[in-house]
């Protein structure tokens, strides 16, 4: 007798264990061992959701246990004993009772909505001095553009940079930039600012430790802020389903201290330096060759277009990772791998596998080392 007890009881205890386990509870993450945990935030805007979050999550525990307790109980004491085939005693209405369950679920409900409905309405404002960043989310990448006219000319891809203790206001929208803007070819209302077509899909940007997601529509303009308490990496990653390459559409913020945002603003908007000869000439001389300019931008570039269907690759060596966050902008390996074959290391990407040649590569990496 005593043995089975045990037994159920160890049932009990990895059962619960494999629960925690399988919905991903996880405690702590200060170390940077969770990197995208909701429950450890990272600024002003995600602790205001994760207060609300700490407020909810025990009433609902409350609910949870009282409820189920209920039906346990329920189910044990009214179970059906020895055979006894007989309908039990049957009741219809017990007015006290209804009012009492509509009443005190109503209070409930009322109670957690006015913290709920006051932390929605104070992110949706925005201070005095906010940076505005448009996001743009495209299959499968993020391009960030900073409006403010201090900023001008600053676009940058999957990594998204911010000074720390600033307010950061995102308008986001989501395009499939198949091809670029010809007014003739284009129905009125499906054109955004980047002079793409929008038929894109929804995407959703999430930075857990900074804010909640926010979905990205085709031909919305959607807003969130954003900020960071201190300098730091932050990761996030599309949640929404888009395509093949979903779970390769990862970005960062890196937040970085006033001085330094400035340092990074200034060394943004200069334009990249022309190759005048070597391997780093020819693999810009590729780049038009090779119709490269056709899709993405490198201001100071002799053949630039400013096209923005893919990355603009002015300063493409200030970022940390490319392709979406998955391959190290460091590393000669992943770059050539990308160019031999895009579609085999993010498949369904925009970017064609142009069957280059070895000394193609190579002279279009030492190209690309060149913009920094
Ligand atoms: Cu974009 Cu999932």
């Amino acid at each position: 007798m005593r043995a089975r007890r045990s037994r159920s009881t160890a049932g009990w205890v990895l059962t619960t264990i494999l629960a925690l386990a399988l919905t991903g509870c996880a405690i702590g993450g200060d170390d940077g061992t969770i990197p995208q945990n909701a429950l450890n935030p990272a600024g002003p805007v995600a602790r205001a959701q994760d207060d609300l979050w700490d407020l909810v999550f025990p009433i609902a525990i409350g609910v949870f246990v009282l409820v189920q307790g209920l039906i346990i109980f329920a189910v044990i004491r009214f179970r059906s004993r020895g055979g006894d085939k007989s309908l039990p005693k049957q009741v219809a209405g017990n007015t006290r009772l209804e009012i009492a369950w509509t009443i005190v679920p109503a209070l409930v409900l009322a109670g957690v909505a006015i913290p709920t409905v006051s932390t929605i309405f104070s992110l949706a404002t925005v201070g005095e001095d906010p940076i505005n960043v448009r996001v743009v989310g495209k299959q499968y990448w993020w391009e960030f553009e900073y409006e403010d006219p201090q900023y001008e000319g600053v676009v940058t891809a999957t990594q998204l940079v911010i000074p720390e203790d600033r307010e950061i206001q995102l308008d986001m929208q989501s395009v499939s930039a198949q091809q670029p803007y010809d007014p003739a070819v284009v129905p009125e209302g499906t054109v955004n600012p980047t002079g793409a077509v929008s038929l894109g899909v929804i995407h959703s940007f999430w930075v857990p430790q900074l804010a909640g997601k926010v979905d990205v529509m085709p031909g919305h303009t959607r807003e969130m802020k954003i900020q960071a308490d201190d300098p730091g990496l932050y990761l996030g990653q599309c949640a929404e389903f888009c395509g093949l390459s979903h779970p390769n559409m990862r970005f960062s913020v890196l937040a970085t201290t006033a001085a330094e945002f400035d340092e990074w603003i200034a060394a943004q908007a200069e334009p990249a330096e022309v190759a005048e000869e070597g391997l780093a000439a020819e693999g810009q001389e590729l780049f038009v060759g090779l119709q490269c300019v056709t899709c993405h931008a490198v201001d100071g570039h002799p053949d630039n277009l400013g096209l923005r269907i893919g990355p603009n690759l002015t300063h493409w060596n200030s970022r940390d990772k490319f392709a979406g966050d998955i391959l190290e902008v460091e590393s000669d390996d992943d770059i050539t791998a990308w160019l031999r074959n895009p579609q085999a290391e993010k498949p369904g990407a925009q970017m064609p596998n142009l069957g280059l040649s070895d000394a193609d590569i190579e002279a279009l990496v030492a190209y690309l080392r060149t913009l920094d």
